[in-house]
């Protein structure tokens, strides 16, 4: 189930929603940009079966501000949060051009292991960033794994998706 599109809409009227760039289990991501400062951006959207509970908006919340805490050249920037009413929430993100681990490796199958250590070696340092904020992400696996189209620099990657992390003064809570 991926919800309705938006493609078209603008939200809160600030951000002009393109077209789907891809749908996880948690949400579905646009292409969009901000209306008045024209920057592109990506948003996700909560899927209608989580807006609707608030346990999972809260648990939203959490990942934006977990990965907004962690400024790091590995992952993703998030720059700004939304809960405009009942069953829609979102999240703005840097616009990432490129495709997921996920992608890569189903286009281009194995990879050499010297390519692999130079990927794994940036997930590591993105999660050590993570750790010393106290934050775990729980979710690392090649979907959640972006690697950017840049020609000059290959093989640069930003970790995605804190949408299960949890910072570790919570999970003490949650348990
Ligand atoms: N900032 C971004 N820029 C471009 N594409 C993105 C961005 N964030 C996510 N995506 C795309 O959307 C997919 C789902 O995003 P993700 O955050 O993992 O959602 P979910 O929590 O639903 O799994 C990713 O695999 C990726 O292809
Ligand atoms: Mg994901």
């Amino acid at each position: 189930m991926q919800g309705p599109d938006l493609t078209g809409s603008i939200l809160e009227g600030r951000y002009r929603i393109f077209g789907r760039l891809g749908v996880g289990g948690m949400g579905a991501v646009y292409r969009g940009e901000h209306v008045l400062l024209g920057i592109p951006v990506a948003v996700k959207v909560l899927l209608p079966k989580f807006a609707h509970d608030s346990e999972w908006t809260h648990r939203f919340l959490l990942e934006a501000r977990a990965a907004s805490q962690i400024r790091h050249p590995n992952i993703v920037q998030i720059r700004d949060f939304g809960a405009p009413h009942a069953g829609l929430v979102y999240m703005v993100m840097e616009l990432l051009e490129g495709e997921s681990l996920a992608g890569l490796a189903k286009r281009e199958g194995p990879l050499p292991w010297r390519r692999v250590a130079r990927l794994s070696e940036q997930v590591a340092e993105a999660l050590a960033a993570a750790h010393a904020r106290g934050i775990i992400h729980r979710d690392i696996k090649p979907a959640n794994i972006f690697r950017l189209a840049a020609p000059e620099e290959p093989d640069v990657i930003k970790v995605l998706d804190f949408g299960i992390a949890i910072p570790r003064r919570q999970r003490r809570r949650c348990r």
